[in-house]
């Protein structure tokens, strides 16, 4: 069974700049694109203004654990509040859900995961608080999510949908193409250099400075890119589109012929 694995941005499905917003717009838009491009979806949401907004309330984050009793149940809470308004709109489009809690998702529910697909049903999962045996909560980014399951499924492709129209370069220019060994652009994330010309750092470098640059919980752009590398190791390639064009997100899904940034591995 293969996967399209769609992160639907937190940037794009809330307003990030305005606590507990939803730009119901974008959602819209994006449910419909999902229901015409008709594909087998894995499907992950981001936390934008709700998960990031309660996280950071608390002191929670990617990088560090935490015991922050109040603060773990807040932000589970904000977020299922914000994947029932997600869910909503999905279904109005035609695409049905079926939710995963972030804790659960391992090889020991693959078999789950590709029979509820060939029924019809798409798997649904959020950023989201985890707890790990021995040294307790933290959050886990959508990103990393779709990281990880590309550990236990099959997945051929993984589209970003963001408020961005795709990864940006130091003048505000799409990257339309990066691989493992070039680009066409290059990129600083805040002060930490992603790719420089045909020259991407080694991410253990990236992810040492992430943690003090990063401006929401899970890394924002910096982590995606990172995501993104490691997908393209694996042989698969990751989208990014923005939210707004319907045609051109059925495009990106479809995996051809969109306006974007793809991350690939290298072509031979
Ligand atoms: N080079 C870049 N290209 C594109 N976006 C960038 C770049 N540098 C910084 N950004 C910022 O990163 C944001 C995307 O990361 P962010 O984590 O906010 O989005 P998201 O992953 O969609 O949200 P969430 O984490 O809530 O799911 C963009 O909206 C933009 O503001
Ligand atoms: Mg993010």
């Amino acid at each position: 069974m293969d996967f399209v694995a769609v992160k639907l941005g937190g940037s794009c499905i809330t307003y990030k700049d305005k606590p507990f917003t939803i730009n119901e717009g974008n959602l819209r838009t994006i449910s419909r694109a999902l229901s015409e491009a008709g594909r087998n979806y894995f499907i992950v949401h981001g936390g934008g203004s709700w998960g990031h907004t309660a996280a950071i309330m608390y002191g929670l984050s990617s990088f560090s654990y935490s015991r922050h009793a109040k603060g773990v149940a807040y932000t589970k809470l904000k977020m299922q509040e914000l994947s029932s308004a997600v869910q909503k709109f999905l279904i109005d489009s035609g695409v049905h859900t079926f939710y995963f809690p972030a804790q659960a998702l391992d090889e020991r529910i693959r078999r789950e995961l590709e029979e509820i697909s060939a029924s019809g049903v798409h798997p649904l999962t959020y950023g989201d608080v985890i707890y790990e045996v021995g040294r307790g909560f933290r959050i886990i980014g959508g990103d990393e999510i779709i990281l990880k399951l590309s550990g236990f499924i099959n997945i051929v492709r993984a589209v970003f949908i963001m408020a961005t129209p795709g990864i940006m370069d130091e003048n505000g220019e799409v990257i339309e193409q990066i691989t493992l060994r070039e680009s066409t652009g290059s990129t600083y994330i805040g002060d930490v250099p992603i790719i420089v010309g045909n020259y991407s750092v080694p991410f253990s470098d990236v992810l040492k400075k992430m943690d003090s640059s990063s401006p929401d919980a899970t890394g924002g752009m910096a982590y995606k890119l990172y995501v993104s590398l490691q997908l393209a190791r694996k042989g698969i390639p990751a989208i990014f589109v923005g939210a707004g064009d319907k045609e051109n997100i059925i495009k990106a899904l479809n995996g051809s012929n969109f306006t974007g940034s793809i991350v690939m591995p290298d072509v031979h």
